[in-house]
């Protein structure tokens, strides 16, 4: 059978790196209320000028010098995002530009949070149904520029970046002991809308809006919906956690990502974890994340991951791979 293998990952950071006591000069909070609350010690904050595809094409560079291929090589481009760089057309037809690609199909997938695992699950379809041999997917956000900077609740969660991976179609055996992706699990409920959202947009203020969210709230939801997502991708992937290598979560709070990793049996030894040096990227924070343990070699050729992430909507997914 055909599989969606990865075959190379790649991130990028702004330079810009702000700390939270450098932070706390301008908003009402301590490093120590940040890190206790969250983990996160410092964010990445995008130039002036610096777009999102900036940070997608920055990633994706990264990525194909990881995989040792070249753009041409590429044929579909699938890119999570909330922050475009225009309402349209796509960010990810931006990347293709910007990448010098002159074929093949590029689009947006809009999950928030959530945004890489729905991207991921799209391009593993497109490659198993032969609509894609090479799939590059990015999941790449500028959240610096929809903060509320006078809402202390959220404006300190959040930073910019980009992560890509790219993923190519191989034949397999069909065993949980392929490498590829094994098996993927998404959800949504948008009776949740209220907990996590923009209060703009093109059809309803004709404004872009700035992040609101409650955030206790959120986070009662997302410890047992990202456990009950992986355990059920998990399942689906004929796996369980004790022959999972590695757990990339969505870099969010750290005390989310403990809670969830010990719901799920999986020691914290396991947990990939970047939190601390780029807080909230939204979708940008699982690849990011991957291709930091993949570059560190934390991450191996066979070794079985897990991905699991929760954000506006809800929606919230997990993806089953071995790298
Ligand atoms: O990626 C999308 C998914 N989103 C998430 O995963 C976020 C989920 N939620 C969270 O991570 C946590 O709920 C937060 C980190 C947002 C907040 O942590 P918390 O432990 O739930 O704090 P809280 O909202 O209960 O606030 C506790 C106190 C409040 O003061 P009082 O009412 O106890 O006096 C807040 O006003 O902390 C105060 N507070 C702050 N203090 C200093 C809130 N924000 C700050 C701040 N600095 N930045």
């Amino acid at each position: 059978m055909i599989r969606a293998v990865p075959i190379g990952a790649g991130h990028y950071l702004p330079k810009n790196v702000v700390t939270n006591s450098e932070l706390a000069k301008t908003v009402d909070t301590s490093d120590d209320w940040i890190v206790t609350r969250t983990g996160i010690q410092q964010r990445h904050f995008a130039a002036d000028g610096e777009y999102t595809s900036d940070l997608a094409i920055a990633a994706a560079k990264d990525a194909l010098e990881n995989a040792g291929i070249e753009a041409s090589d590429i044929d579909s481009i699938i890119l999570a995002t909330s922050t475009p760089d225009q309402t349209f057309p796509s960010t990810a037809t931006k990347v293709q530009a910007g990448l010098g690609m002159t074929s093949g199909f590029a689009f947006d997938v809009q999950a928030v949070c959530a945004g890489f695992a729905f991207a991921m699950t799209t391009a593993n379809s497109l490659i198993v149904a032969g609509q894609s041999k090479r799939a590059l997917v990015i999941g790449a956000e500028t959240f610096s520029r929809i903060m509320d900077w006078e809402d202390r609740t959220t404006c300190v969660l959040f930073g910019d970046g980009a992560g890509a991976v790219i993923l190519e179609a191989q034949e397999c055996e069909g065993t949980p002991n392929d490498r590829g992706i094994l098996a993927c699990e998404l959800s949504s409920d948008g009776n949740y809308n209220d907990l996590l959202y923009v209060d703009g947009g093109v059809s309803s203020t004709q404004t872009t809006g700035v992040l609101r969210m409650q955030g206790q709230e959120v986070f009662k939801h997302a410890v047992s919906k990202l456990a009950a997502a992986g355990e059920t991708a998990m399942e689906r992937a004929g796996v369980t956690s004790d022959d999972v290598d590695w757990v990339v979560p969505h870099q969010a709070n750290l005390r989310i990502i403990k809670s969830t990793a010990k719901k799920m049996g999986v020691p914290m030894e396991k947990v990939v974890l970047t939190v601390h040096n780029h807080g909230n990227t939204s979708a940008a924070s699982i690849p990011l994340a991957l291709s930091v343990a993949v570059k560190s070699g934390q991450i191996k050729r066979g070794n079985l991951v897990l991905t699991e992430a929760i954000g506006g909507g809800l929606a919230w997914g997990a993806v089953v791979f071995r790298w």
